[in-house]
């Protein structure tokens, strides 16, 4: 007789969509092609609501095939314990009339680490997809709510090696980790082709690796004065020099207009509302070279291998360093690198091992095999 799994998946902010889409897409296949090996898996898909803007979130349901979400708590912005608080509130709940047998967060936005929180307490397993990335920079809240999801998680789910580490490191029993390799990649494989047949190019009258592409949001880089200030001005600088495309974060947006940083100071800096998944994948590929303070930018430079300079002191994602194109830029040495990158794009580095689009049917397993 057939029994059922039933796992509620957890979204919040925009780089989770990228995320659960696949992980959905191997659920329903599998269901789909009756293959149940005695297992059905259920699942709802939960929103937080951490992200709510149409650019933000819907868009990437449009573009990525996902189901709308059966629960959203509607949570909304705030400060990091507001809103962390407002989603442990609502979230409870929800996994009292559930009773999932595993709720799946990923990423490390404050949504997974709230929800994690809340299983804990209620005895409910977590799996953490993109487990054991550590930037050792406490500073970034991503990095504190990566370490409280990986120490409550019951399945830590790995895209790389040195995750793999970074957990043993911290105590973590060997048989909780699963080295399942990069989710993102998943999306990447699956929406290529939809990605270059977008005309972005062609409306923002872009030659191809012509054009430099950007994008800031980390509260290091944008929530003060003059850091944002100075950046600004180099880009205005590089723009003079190359096109710069720069989508732009509704949180970089509204630290430009509270510091009444002026940004129409040349032709070739083009600041355009956050765009979708379809576009920003294009644009990734086509880039000279991108800068960023993203995190799955850094992956998705290392798979295109475009040059990647990451406006950062550190990474949790190394990877991108030792095998990928990426490297860390700083205020500091911003001109000397761009001009550095500027002068030698040659396409470098490799993709990491189980970066190969399979990701989501090797956590189905997991899932299954922990059970
Ligand atoms: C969050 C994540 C970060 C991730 C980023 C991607 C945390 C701690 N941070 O940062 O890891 O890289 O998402 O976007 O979870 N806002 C809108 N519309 C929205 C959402 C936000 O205008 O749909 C504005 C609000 O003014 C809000 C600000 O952006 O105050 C910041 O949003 P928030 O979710 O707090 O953090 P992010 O900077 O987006």
């Amino acid at each position: 007789m057939s029994r059922q799994l039933k796992l509620l998946i957890i979204a919040g902010a925009r780089p989770n969509f990228m995320k659960v889409a696949p992980l959905i897409k191997c659920i329903q296949a599998r269901n789909g092609k009756g293959e149940h090996d005695g297992v059905r898996l259920a699942f709802r898909l939960v929103h937080t609501g951490q992200h709510y803007d149409e650019k933000m979130s819907n868009v990437f349901f449009g573009e990525l095939g996902i189901p709308s979400p059966d629960i959203n708590l509607g949570i909304g912005s705030g400060s990091h314990a507001v809103q962390t608080a407002n989603v442990m509130a609502r979230f409870e709940p929800v996994c009292e009339q559930e009773r999932p047998d595993w709720v799946v967060v990923v990423g490390d936005v404050n949504s997974t680490m709230a929800c994690t929180l809340v299983c804990a307490k209620m005895g409910i397993k977590v799996a953490h997809v993109e487990a054991g990335l550590r930037s050792f920079d406490r500073t970034m809240p991503e990095e504190v709510n990566r370490i409280v999801t990986d120490a409550l998680a019951d399945l830590l789910l790995t895209p790389s090696a040195d995750a793999n580490e970074n957990l043993k490191r911290e105590g973590i029993p060997d048989e909780k980790i699963r080295l399942v390799g990069n989710i993102m990649i998943d999306t990447l494989v699956e929406n290529l082709d939809k990605a270059r047949r977008r005309d972005i190019l062609k409306t923002l009258g872009l030659g191809e690796k012509a054009f430099v592409y950007v994008t800031l949001h980390r509260p290091s880089n944008v929530d003060r004065k003059e850091n944002l200030g100075e950046i600004m001005a180099e880009l205005i600088r590089l723009s003079r020099q190359m096109p710069v495309v720069f989508p732009m974060h509704p949180r970089t947006g509204k630290m430009l207009s509270e510091f009444r940083i002026s940004v129409s100071e040349s032709a070739g800096l083009k600041i355009l509302d956050p765009i979708g998944y379809h576009d920003s994948l294009c644009l990734t590929e086509q880039a000279c070279f991108v800068l960023t303070d993203s995190g799955g930018l850094q992956e998705e430079t290392t798979y295109f291998r475009t040059p990647c300079l990451t406006l950062r002191p550190n990474t949790e994602r190394p990877i991108t360093i030792s095998v990928g194109s990426n490297r860390l830029t700083s205020l500091k040495t911003l001109r000397r690198d761009i001009a550095d990158t500027v002068g030698n794009t040659k396409r470098a580095g490799e993709v990491p091992p189980l970066w190969d689009g399979r990701t989501a049917g090797r956590i189905v397993n997991s899932l299954l095999e922990r059970d």
